[in-house]
């Protein structure tokens, strides 16, 4: 007699994580979104449901899954439905929020602006910023030190002002910076329409604001040759039949861009900081391969000698990533690892999670960047274990850029001082919508 089949992986149906009425899990979620996820995969496994801001969304926790989900073959998972979820309206097409061809042919125009030419010219001004708003900070600087976390945002938004739209401090900075505030306060707001008097209508306000603002320059620049500013080479950048975008799309992509560049760079920033701040000995490391770099500024042709940064800037990014999940609408039925998957369904990755896997990291809560050393290599051990800046066709655009201006900011704070935290000084992390401290972090900077 034949044996009778069992049932294959593909009709079980996926693990629910139990909520609570009408909410699910979304205050566990907004409170330890790590935490949930974690303890939903020691009882479940690698895959399962939650549901959290009113929508079930499938977790995703395997390196296989990631692999599948970001490589995405057969053009079945929309980066555009994934996103426009949380970020949609404010930061609508965006390169992220593109998908397949109509992404393809966006972003090899927008390769333009992060070529390395273009990068080694916004890296003049990126060092002269650091260093200026490092020396204001500790200038400035009460008993209890430096809020890192403020000093690193500050400096973000000028780069983002400066360096990327090409204006200097003033009243269009702040028109800029302003907007761009209220912008991300409304992407993480609980009412989602354009309801007077809330953080959504004053975001949706700022976008109308910025774009107009945006608009102008994008035809400035245009008439003018290609400058070094991000927008400029935007602007100038044209598809390969020689097509420039429209001003509205060097706009759409110039306010995305905003966002994905700044709150990324801070959090990188932050947590590196107070990881350094208990470990002396690998400040004087990156102090020690400070000193080789001829004139002091982190440059495109220097950046890469700077190993003992490098190793902890990973390892900041690898304990607290600062996109930690990856949504994706799926487009149509499908497998993926072994789990079954619906058209329409929502799903995430989650490298808050996948960093920190049990089965594949040695101590996944300590903060050792030597597990990045090429003898250890941990994150080898599969290609997607490790994916800070995403993988597949939406990659981060901005990683090389996003270390440059990393570690050019953190030369600025340990070629001249030391930072250290107070006794007992503790940091608790809010993990979404990106990483921040609750409180702000102070650090004594010296
Ligand atoms: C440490 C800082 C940063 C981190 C960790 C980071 C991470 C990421 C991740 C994970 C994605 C993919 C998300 C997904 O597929 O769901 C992404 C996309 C993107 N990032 Fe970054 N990012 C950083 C900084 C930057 C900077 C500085 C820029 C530009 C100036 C930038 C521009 C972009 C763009 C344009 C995309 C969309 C790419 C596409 O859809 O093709 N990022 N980033």
């Amino acid at each position: 007699m034949a044996p009778t089949a069992a049932p294959t992986r593909a009709v079980d149906p996926i693990p629910r994580v139990a909520g609570l009425p009408l909410l699910g899990s979304t205050p566990a979620f907004l409170r330890d979104a790590r935490g949930l996820v974690l303890r939903a995969q020691a009882q479940h496994g690698d895959a399962f449901e939650l549901r959290v801001l009113g929508q079930p969304v499938t977790v995703l926790l395997s390196p296989q899954a990631t692999k599948e989900v970001y490589v995405d073959r057969a053009s079945t998972f929309s980066s555009e439905r994934g996103w426009s979820f949380t970020i949609g309206p404010l930061f609508a097409r965006g390169l992220m929020l593109r998908d397949f061809e109509d992404h393809h042919l966006h972003r090899r125009v927008m390769q333009h602006a992060f070529r390395r030419a273009a990068l080694a010219g916004y890296m003049t001004r990126v060092n002269a910023l650091a260093r200026e708003h490092v020396a204001r900070a500790v200038a400035g600087a009460g008993p209890d030190g430096v809020d890192v976390y403020d000093m690193a945002k500050r400096l973000t938004l000028d780069i983002a002002a400066q360096v990327f739209v090409g204006v200097r401090l003033g009243a269009q900075a702040d028109l800029v910076n302003d907007a761009f505030v209220a912008m991300m306060r409304a992407s993480v707001a609980p009412v989602r329409r354009e309801v007077p008097g809330t953080a959504f209508a004053r975001g949706m306000a700022a976008r109308r604001r910025l774009r107009a603002f945006l608009a102008d320059l994008v035809a400035e620049r245009r008439a003018a040759p290609e400058g070094e500013d991000l927008l400029s080479r935007l602007a100038h950048a044209t598809t390969d039949e020689g097509r420039a975008l429209d001003v509205d799309e060097v706009v759409d992509h110039m306010v995305f861009l905003l966002l994905a560049a700044h709150d990324t760079t801070t959090a990188t920033l932050t947590v590196m900081l107070w990881h350094l701040a208990q470990e002396p000995a690998w400040q004087d490391r990156i102090a020690g391969e400070l000193a080789t770099l001829d004139g002091g500024d982190v440059t495109i042709d220097t950046y890469k000698q700077l190993v003992a940064a490098e190793l902890v800037m990973k390892e900041a990014l690898r304990l607290s990533p600062p996109v930690p999940f990856s949504p994706r609408g799926v487009v149509r039925d499908c497998e993926v690892a072994g789990v079954p998957l619906r058209a329409g369904q929502m799903i995430t990755l989650a490298s808050l999670a996948l960093h920190r896997h049990p089965d594949w990291w040695a101590e996944p809560d300590r903060f050792d960047p030597l597990r990045f050393a090429a003898d250890r290599a941990e994150d080898r051990a599969h290609s997607h274990l490790y994916v800070p800046f995403g993988g597949g066709a939406h990659i981060c655009l901005g990683n090389h850029l996003a270390e440059l201006m990393t570690k050019a900011v953190i030369a600025a704070v340990l070629a001249e001082h030391r930072v250290r935290a107070r006794p007992g000084q503790r940091m608790e992390m809010a993990a979404v919508p990106i990483p921040k401290p609750r409180g702000g972090l102070r650090l004594v900077v010296a």
